[in-house]
């Protein structure tokens, strides 16, 4: 074994270089291939299982022919399949060790869509390294997060995975996340590389049917699909994965132009990309591949260097080389970029260094862990609706009933991609108003409806009972003589993330059935929706006295909750995608383009873009979320109505806390570009600041317009500004706000 030790911590890049090109120079074809290579765990799937067959994992491993490993975890299992690549083979180059960790490793954190409502980039990348922090120490170096797919179809099941609909939003979530997991150095034993995915456009699927085509044009990929993914690049994230889907004809994982021209050519990427779960022997199925040996050429060629579960790079590429269809410069270059992370990651210092048994077990899951996991999922709750100010819970409401099949559930808070957490470890809600009321109420608790049993597992396709309305008795029963009713009701966690897509988008089984019988004995209703998508609550939220959005909250949920429903935490969260009225809304999104028929307010005519079923604006906007207190804005003050290429100036909004709490404010800025070359929306998402204002007080929110602000990308000449006229729009979501009309010149 001639293991090669770097010796010095501090990574500089030209030693990383040398480093790298010198273990190249060393390598056999056979071993560069194997660095190609990621296999899974035998007994953990993400996806469907590849054939094994003519494969020992273990004789691979032995002879260098697998570079990484998907779903291997936990200290002492690392540290063993790292010592078997290091000790038996020729170069002992270390393996690499990935695992999805969305959203927390042990400790969960909120779903993505919940922690992207809270609007808090710190505490977003606070999250992030607290996980990193958790899954670093189980001898894990790699996750597949940030998922940033732009996604606005409410169908699509893995919209839960995302940080919803808008480009500005999901860049912001993607630069804290990368940021919360890498840390400042990769070397660092509590940080992991980062993998943006999936690059690109998947959100967009067709019709909501997860891993279909999706169709948009040139423009959208750059101005919608593309500024999550590039603010990742900008905050230096380590590896990129491939989409499932095609894009005009060219699914993305063969996609040159993607991977190469824009990722490492335009933008300066210099990590590595990893295909998605055999996507490249996909490329066969999707028809643009004769067999799996023209699937890895492909693949290959397009930029992706390392082939997940795939088996094609492991079976074809070494024939491919032979043949002389790929070259080992071709080969080289993705050997060099997966060996440059394993060497910023530390790992030819010594192989071992995350997998500790000791930092396994001491500093992950504790009361510091779950502190953080609880901020953000206080912060992640969004309050729609609250009539007649019934929430917070007054004190002389002293009797509490808590109906719905998620009121007492353990497991459904956890959401999907819950890693190592144990199932059922979540502070369901009664739990949490319990805990949080320490018998000061009356509370009592009835299921109404149950979910259908099933193993709880990513597998599982749970739904909610259809036909037994056996609990209904007792469920009416509390509420007809409390003065309050808390229902929880939604979605179960399975019914949402990975090949979850649902054409129906209403509450499943008797859940309407149970708000309707309970409603005849009770109007007092505080509806808290747990779910991994918007769902169309339009009936409920007619009747509901308040809604609680609260998504799936993580291992500390319930305590969440119960802190925003008896008002020791005041409200702060904002929608990060629109609810719509119905399902035929779907995709359904603010940044919508003018048409030429816009809908007209008032008018009769029946030529505009609209429903005529229905009203075709959402039920619940994007950015939109209410406080226990109320906050009112100033006119916009400009220091200057007209800037040039080079300048700035400063919009300035005076936002008052006009009620009786304190609370927090998230001001959001939007932009019109009033006419222009192409047709641009009527309004985007660019900036946005959160404020803390107490109870009677202002504050002065500025933000400096720059022609960043402006910019969109042009088929010739790149993304920059056309001179003209702007509106400027402030206000507390994408439906209110206060506007401004500057001009800005070249
Ligand atoms: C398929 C999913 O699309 C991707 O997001 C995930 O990282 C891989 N499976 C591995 O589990």
């Amino acid at each position: 074994m001639l293991l090669l030790f770097c010796g010095n911590t501090r990574v500089i890049e030209n030693e990383e270089t040398r480093f790298v090109s010198h273990l190249l120079s060393q390598m056999t074809i056979e071993e560069k291939i194997g660095q190609l290579v990621q296999y899974s765990s035998k007994e953990e799937l993400t996806g469907p299982r590849v054939s094994n067959k003519g494969i020992g994992i273990v004789s691979d491993v032995k002879k260098g022919s697998v570079g990484s490993f998907i779903y291997v975890d936990g200290a002492q299992r690392t540290q063993e399949l790292q010592q078997l690549a290091v000790d038996s083979t020729r170069l002992g180059i270390p393996l690499l060790f990935g695992f999805d960790v969305l959203h927390g490793y042990k400790t969960m954190m909120p779903m993505p869509i919940a922690m992207a409502s809270s609007w808090n980039e710190d505490l977003i990348k606070k999250c992030a390294q607290v996980s990193a922090k958790e899954a670093a120490s189980s001898g894990l170096h790699w996750t597949f997060a940030p998922m940033i797919d732009v996604s606005r179809d409410a169908r699509w099941g893995r919209i839960v995975e995302s940080s919803g609909e808008d480009p500005y939003l999901n860049a912001v979530v993607a630069k804290a996340t990368v940021e919360g997991l890498q840390g400042n150095s990769l070397a660092d034993t509590l940080t992991i590389a980062a993998c943006a995915k999936h690059f690109a456009g998947y959100g967009f699927a067709e019709a909501g049917i997860d891993y279909n085509t999706a169709e948009f044009s040139e423009q959208t990929l750059r101005d919608v699909v593309f500024p999550p993914f590039r603010a990742a690049v900008d905050a230096g994230v380590s590896t990129f994965m491939t989409a499932f889907n095609d894009i005009g004809g060219i699914p993305c994982t063969k996609n040159k132009d993607l991977f190469t021209t824009i990722l490492r050519d335009e933008w300066g990427f210099d990590g590595f990309v990893v295909s998605d779960w055999n996507s490249i022997g996909e490329l066969v199925v999707h028809g643009v591949a004769e067999n799996k040996k023209e699937a890895a050429f492909l693949a290959l060629d397009a930029g992706v260097d390392m082939d997940m579960e795939g088996r094609c790079y492991r079976n074809h590429l070494l024939s491919l080389f032979e043949q002389g269809s790929v070259t080992e410069e071709m080969i080289n270059k993705s050997v060099e970029r997966i060996l440059k992370i394993k060497y910023r990651l530390g790992l030819f210092e010594d192989p071992y260094r995350y997998s500790s048994i000791q930092r396994e077990t001491v500093g992950v899951y504790n009361e510091g862990t779950l502190a953080v996991s609880e901020d953000m999922a206080r912060e992640s709750i969004v309050l729609l609706k609250n009539e007649n100010d019934i929430l917070p819970i007054k004190t002389q409401n002293k009797k509490i009933a808590v109906i719905g099949p998620f009121a007492n559930d353990k497991d459904v808070p956890l959401g999907t991609w819950r890693a190592r957490a144990e199932n059922y470890s979540a502070v369901s809600l009664l739990e949490g108003l319990e805990s949080r009321l320490n018998g000061t109420k009356d509370i009592q608790f009835a299921e109404g409806c149950r979910v259908v049993n099933g193993e709880v597992h990513y597998k599982s396709l749970l739904d909610i009972e259809k036909n037994d309305r056996s609990g209904f008795t007792e469920a009416k029963r509390i509420a007809n003589g409390a003065d309050v009713v808390i229902l929880a009701i939604g979605e179960h966690c399975y019914q949402s993330g990975e090949a979850r897509s649902q054409t129906d988008i209403s509450l499943k089984g008797l859940q309407q059935e149970l708000f309707d019988e309970i409603y005849k004995v009770n109007k007092n209703i505080v509806v808290v929706l747990m779910n991994g998508r918007p769902l169309d609550i339009t009936a409920i939220n007619e009747k509901a006295m308040a809604v609680v959005e609260t998504w799936f909250l993580g291992t500390r949920s319930g305590y969440a909750i119960a802190d925003v429903l008896l008002g020791n935490y005041n409200p702060s969260g904002r929608l990060p995608i629109s609810f719509p009225r119905h399902v035929g809304q779907q995709p359904l999104y603010y940044s919508k383009k003018n048409t030429g028929r816009p809908e007209k307010k008032g008018s009769t005519s029946i030529y505009q873009s609209n429903y005529k079923d229905n009203k075709t604006s959402p039920l619940y906007p994007f950015g939109y979320g209410l406080s226990y207190t109320t906050f009112s804005y100033s006119e916009i003050s400009v220091n200057n109505s007209q800037f040039r290429k080079g300048e700035s100036i400063k919009l300035s909004i005076k936002v008052s806390n006009d009620g009786f709490y304190d609370g927090t404010e998230t001001v959001q800025l939007y932009v019109r570009d009033l006419i222009a070359s192409i047709t641009r929306p009527i309004k985007e998402l660019k900036q946005f600041k959160q404020v803390d204002i107490k109870a009677g007080e202002s504050k002065i929110v500025e933000f400096i317009i720059t022609e960043d602000d402006l910019s969109f990308w042009h088929r010739q000449g790149g993304v920059y500004a056309e001179a003209g006229e702007f509106v400027m729009m402030i206000g507390p979501n994408s439906e209110n706000h206060q506007t401004k009309t500057i001009t800005y010149d070249i």
